[in-house]
């Protein structure tokens, strides 16, 4: 038996005509870059988010990295992230000459530790990034508290939760902007490098519009220097159609965790992932941890059952943050990397197959 982690051709092949349609078409009009498939990407993405504004961008890290850059935040700032999660969230900070200063997260929903946030805040802190990892979102209520009672900026980081939502209100419409991946294997993944902001702030729309294409909108007439992070015209076609089954996608992932979580409890070596009250966790990932963790991998493996490990590293012990002098704390960031491993998890995923992975558990 073969359990893959993540199976696109599978996705691909349950809409194949829906897609083939929608890339033909973008092709025949010639739409490759501008047109109506961004426009009607854009006004879908938006109105499922219930937000006032959304621009596609290249990718998510350009999201991040846009919409700080939007937020004009003065020299010197800190920016507080947390210490687990993918490096652009981090990246979004230092390429726009700003100080990374890493949080820690909780052991209940591996988002970031309210308690730690408020310790980490000085007099420089402009901004937070609020990542919902895993597609669980995190105590983003609580965080706007925080940063309206220290005047901060709070920036989204949605990439892992596409549809998640905190007490029934969509992840990315809480803070002054949200940013959104559509790297393919994300809930909503492109065929290709993909992003979106979203905001209700119109003068950050334009702003980060601005900065996205150039510092211009209309063509020739540059305002200011920008840079080029447009999606294009196919993957924003692929994307819409993908639009309309992420529900029946996200379906299947809460199915095949609860599933797991049903499955897997009596397991005292694996601890499973706790769900929030209020909260739709959406499951990009289903991230178990425990103290064999290489061990059961490798085990795994020959049976022919994929896993991942998000993230191996914590970011402050990477390399790439040597020069931050902030990896040798003992957080539970910082040495949980050692423990967590993902077990497979899709929108297309057959449940029948956790039986086998128990099994073998
Ligand atoms: C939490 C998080 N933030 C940001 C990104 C960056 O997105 P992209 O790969 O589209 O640049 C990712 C993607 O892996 C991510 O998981």
């Amino acid at each position: 038996m073969k359990i893959k982690f993540l199976d696109l051709h599978q996705q691909y092949l349950s809409i194949k005509d829906e897609i083939d349609s929608a890339i033909s078409e973008t092709i025949s009009k010639s739409s490759f870059v501008g047109g109506n498939s961004i426009i009607e990407f854009e006004e879908k993405f938006k109105t499922y988010h219930e937000s006032k504004y959304c621009l596609g961008v290249g990718n998510g890290t350009d999201a991040l990295e846009i919409s700080l850059e939007a937020l004009n935040l003065p020299v010197g700032s800190e920016i507080i992230v947390p210490a687990n999660s993918f490096i652009s969230s981090a990246e979004a900070i230092s390429r726009n000459n700003f100080k990374v200063v890493f949080c820690d997260v909780s052991p209940i929903d591996y988002n970031i530790d309210l308690d730690d946030l408020k310790k980490r805040i000085t007099k420089n802190t402009s901004a937070i990034i609020a990542v919902h990892l895993y597609g669980q979102p995190c105590q983003i209520k609580e965080i706007l508290e925080i940063a309206n009672n220290h005047s901060l900026k709070v920036v989204e980081d949605c990439a892992q939760a596409h549809g998640a939502e905190y007490e029934g209100k969509k992840v990315g419409t809480f803070g002054d902007l949200g940013c959104f991946s559509f790297y393919p294997g994300k809930n909503l993944g492109a065929f290709g490098d993909a992003g979106a902001i979203i905001t209700n702030d119109e003068k950050l729309y334009l702003k980060c519009k601005k900065i996205a294409n150039h510092g211009r909108i209309a063509k020739y007439d540059h305002e200011f220097e920008g840079r080029n992070s447009r999606l294009d015209g196919i993957q924003a076609a692929i994307l819409s159609v993908k639009l309309n089954h992420l529900e029946e996608w996200t379906k299947v992932r809460i199915q095949t965790a609860m599933e797991y979580i049903n499955q897997l409890s009596d397991i005292d070596e694996i601890k499973l992932p706790n769900i929030k009250e209020n909260v739709r966790h959406v499951f990009h990932l289903f991230v178990v941890r425990s103290h064999k963790r290489d061990a059961i991998r490798e085990k795994l493996s020959k049976a022919g059952i994929e896993t991942g490990i998000h993230y191996p590293i914590a970011l402050p012990k990477l390399r790439a943050f040597n020069y931050l002098n902030q990896g040798d704390e003992d957080g539970f960031a910082w040495i949980s990397d050692r423990d967590l491993f993902s077990l497979p998890i899709h929108g297309n995923f057959d449940l029948s197959q956790i039986k086998y992975i128990k099994e073998n558990l």
